[in-house]
Formats: structure tokens, sequence, C-alpha cells
């Protein structure tokens, strides 16, 4: 089963202090998903934005707002963020100990739910909730910031991943986030991928159309 390719910016590589300007440039430069990557100090070290930069990224754009929760406890907070405009949330399955629950969460609160999986967590941890899923983001790094390495054992990951989805007749989303490049794209799209998270390699190029274009090639 082959999935629409979908190219996911994500703003952590932007100019904060533009971020509504940002989010409408990669918007005219062809994105079909904007990707907010939220962050507690917690879960990861770093600490970005919660719901209200969320909302005022709804107002700014048309595009659905992919939102990548790197947050401990993310079931206290699912709501504000579909209630700030969410359209896709992804929980950490590291973060939930009760992951199914927290999926139809965001269900019913009316995005569509989504397990992110560190590099180092094995794909068992969605095997029993992967029914329950529009997608599964494969971390390509270590969470918490941007420009790092591609860990290449990602590659197979998402061709296991892709597998087992096929192998059960699920048309999931399989995205990938950390270190994405032209580089690398068409080897993670054939692996089984269809949606790529890419933050400084879109926002470090003067022009983000033809970034954007060149992941898709
Ligand atoms: C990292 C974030 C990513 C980050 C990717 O924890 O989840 O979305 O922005 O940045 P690059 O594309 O620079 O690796
Ligand atoms: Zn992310």
């Amino acid at each position: 089963m082959s999935q629409q390719t979908l190219i996911a910016p994500s703003l952590l590589s932007a100019d904060f202090g533009r971020l509504t300007d940002e989010v409408r440039a990669i918007e005219r430069a062809g994105a079909d998903l904007a990707h907010l990557d939220v962050m507690d100090g917690r879960f990861v070290p770093n600490i970005t934005f919660g719901p209200a930069v969320v909302a005022a990224m709804k107002r700014s754009t048309a595009l659905p707002l992919d939102v990548h929760l790197m947050i401990v406890e993310p079931e206290r907070h699912i709501d504000a963020f579909v209630a700030a405009g969410a359209d896709r949330v992804s929980v950490h399955a590291e973060t939930c100990p009760h992951l199914h629950r927290t999926l139809q969460q965001i269900r019913r609160a009316g995005a569509m739910p989504a397990v992110a999986l560190n590099p180092s967590t094995p794909l068992c941890m969605v095997e029993e909730v992967l029914g329950e899923v529009g997608m599964v983001l494969v971390m390509s790094v270590n969470p918490g910031f941007g420009g790092q390495a591609f860990i290449e054992s990602a590659l197979d990951k998402i061709r296991r991943l892709r597998a087992m989805a096929d192998a059960r007749g699920l048309s999931i989303d399989i995205e990938v986030d950390g270190g994405v490049s032209d580089k690398n794209a068409s080897l993670l799209l054939s692996a089984g991928a269809n949606v790529l998270v890419a933050g400084s390699y879109v926002f470090g190029q003067s022009d983000y159309a033809a970034a954007i274009a060149s992941l898709r090639a």
C-alpha cells in the first residue's frame, strides 16, 4: 500500500520571532503539514512552547497542524492542544503507561492519534495499538533538538513497520523525524515512510520551496 507523500517542515528551526510569517512561508512553499515540536524540559532537555503558540499558528495558516508532544503525562494537555487547533497529535510511547486510553482521548478530542517511538524503542511498543492510530512517528534522532545527525537504523525500522501494517491491512501514515534531508528522503520513502519531517534542512535554506520540492523528488 502506498500512502500519499507529505512534507512536514518542523518550525523548531524557524525564526521564533517571526513564527506566524514562517508558517505562512512554508505554506506558500508547498508544505503539506506544519510540524510543531512541544518540549517540556523533562521528557527531553529542551523547552519550546504550549497551546497558545499552536493557536497562533492555527490563526495564521490553513496547513494542518502536526503536533509532536515530547512531554511527560501528555494526557493532561491533549485536550488543550486539540482545542488550540492540532489536527494530528503524536504522543511518545515512552511517556504513556496507558497508551491505548491516551490514543482514544486524542481521537475523542477530534484529532488524528499518533504514536512516536524513540530510536531505542522497539516496534513492539506500538504493535498492540496499531489499529488505533492514524500515524506512527519513527524518530531518527534522539528527540530534543534540531540539526542532529540521522540515525541509520531508522531505515530498517520503517521497513519492518510498513510490513507489519501491510500484513494487517492497515494504511497508516509512517512519519520520520530527525536528520531528514535530500540525501536520505528517497531512501526513507522507498522504505515505507510517507510523511517526512524536516527542520534544519528546510529552514537552513533561503528557498523553502526548492528545499521542500527536493524532498519529494
Ligand atoms: C527533534 C524534533 C524534530 C526536529 C527535527 O526532537 O522532533 O522535529 O525539528 O529537526 P531536524 O530536521 O533538523 O533534524
Ligand atoms: Zn518533531
